[in-house]
């Protein structure tokens, strides 16, 4: 969550407004940080930097006190609950259209061959059925939707 201080917009971007979380099922604001906040980060880097990132923080990061995750690289992403999550979603209010929970993994496949395509293009070798996919599907949309709409801190 960044926070409405010069010094947070400065570093990251455009605070955080809670509209851009009202979908999130637990939203996951919280007070304490380790490592920069992440909110804006979708569209900060190429697909490939976090691919590098999340298999060894420091070799992009040198230093880095961030732990590796790159068994992400080697674990298939779980995707039998994918219907399940959707309907509970919805049950609480998120607007995924009438019977979305039965197209929802073919639209994360779809998504998936798109990163993992892009991937490839910087010599990145690693199946759309990754979780590190997932992972950068979900850090890549981060914070995005305010970019195409009103900004009052960035010019
Ligand atoms: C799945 C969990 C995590 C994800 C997806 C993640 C993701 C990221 C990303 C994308 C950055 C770069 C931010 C930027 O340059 O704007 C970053 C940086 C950082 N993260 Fe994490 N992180 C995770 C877990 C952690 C944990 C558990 C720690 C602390 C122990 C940590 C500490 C840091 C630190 C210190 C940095 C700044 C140095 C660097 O760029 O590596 N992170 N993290």
């Amino acid at each position: 969550m960044i926070r409405p201080f010069r010094y947070e917009t400065e570093r990251y971007g455009e605070y955080s407004k809670p509209g851009e979380f009202v979908y999130d099922h637990p939203f996951q604001w919280g007070s304490k940080r380790t490592g920069p906040d992440l909110h804006r980060l979708g569209g900060k880097y190429p697909d490939s930097w976090h691919y590098h990132h999340m298999e060894d923080p420091t070799s992009m990061s040198p230093g880095s006190v961030m732990p590796a995750y790159a068994f992400m690289i080697e674990n298939d992403l779980d995707t039998t609950t994918t219907a399940a999550k959707i309907r509970v979603m919805q049950r609480l209010g998120v607007p995924y259209p009438e019977g979305y929970d039965k197209i929802a993994n073919a639209e994360l496949i779809k998504q998936a061959d798109a990163i993992s395509q892009n991937l490839s293009k910087d010599g990145i070798k690693v199946k759309s059925e990754k979780e590190i996919i997932a992972m950068i599907a979900y850090l890549q949309r981060l914070g995005i939707d305010i970019k195409s709409s009103h900004q009052t801190s960035e010019k």
